[in-house]
């Protein structure tokens, strides 16, 4: 039986700070004249703090200033943890501890791999900092999602292939990101929005131990699709 590792995104996944990054942005949008959709929203989701601001200026069909360009972001990061320092664990996602307890008692690796610069004060509000063997986040990479690096670097990390490891991610780019490490992806939300995902569910609450014994043991489930696009 090869070691496999477990890398779990953050945002959208384990908490629901989604729509704590919706509203941030959109009130930041909104005060510079650029309004933009939930459809919209989903390509911002996994995307670094940088790369999510140019999105909405291009978007919006406009260029800043540097001292501007960081001026926003930091008003954004300044709202969006307005609504982190408010958080406990009830803001943890269904399913979400019963699955890490699992693999705990599997024994199994667990690694955070996230684009948030915020990661760690969200575990620590929702207690769950030192659930992790390892860390990767917006602090330790220098390329975006769906560049692979942050999945990359969990799975040095932890010390086990890409190939043995097991992705969880809401966002496309997180997806994106998985597969080109050539690591199994789990898509946690929309199927029709995560199709290049390897497999999807709802949320936490539709994986169950059956599932994840399987994951742990050498089953490895790759979609068709995904092969057609390889
Ligand atoms: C990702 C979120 O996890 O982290 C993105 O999905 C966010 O929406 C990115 O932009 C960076 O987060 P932060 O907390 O560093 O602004
Ligand atoms: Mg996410």
């Amino acid at each position: 039986m090869k070691k496999k590792g477990f890398i779990f995104d953050l945002d959208g996944v384990i908490v629901d700070t989604a729509k704590y990054h919706f509203l941030a942005w959109k009130k930041l949008a909104q005060s510079i004249g650029i309004d933009f959709t939930e459809v919209q929203n989903e390509q911002l989701k996994g995307v670094s703090r940088v790369e999510s601001l140019k999105k909405i200026l291009a978007w919006g069909n406009k260029t800043l200033s540097e001292a501007d360009f960081n001026r926003l972001m930091a008003e954004k990061n300044t709202n969006y943890l307005s609504y982190i320092h408010k958080m406990d664990t009830s803001e943890i996602l269904p399913g979400v501890l019963n699955a890490l307890q699992y693999l705990i008692d599997k024994k199994q690796p667990i690694a955070l791999g996230s684009a948030s610069k915020n990661s760690v004060e969200i575990l620590n509000k929702v207690n769950l900092y030192k659930t992790f063997d390892a860390i990767i986040d917006g602090n330790a990479v220098t390329k975006a999602k769906p560049n692979p690096e942050v999945f990359l670097k969990a799975a040095e990390a932890i010390k086990v292939a890409p190939e043995n490891c097991i992705v969880f991610e809401d966002s496309v780019a997180g997806i994106q990101a998985a597969n080109k490490a050539k690591m199994m992806s789990v898509g946690i939300g929309d199927a029709s929005v995560l199709n290049e995902a390897d497999i999807v569910f709802k949320d936490f609450t539709e994986i169950d131990f059956k599932f994840l014994n399987e994951l742990i043991k050498e089953k490895r489930i790759i979609n068709k699709r995904k092969k057609n696009i390889e």
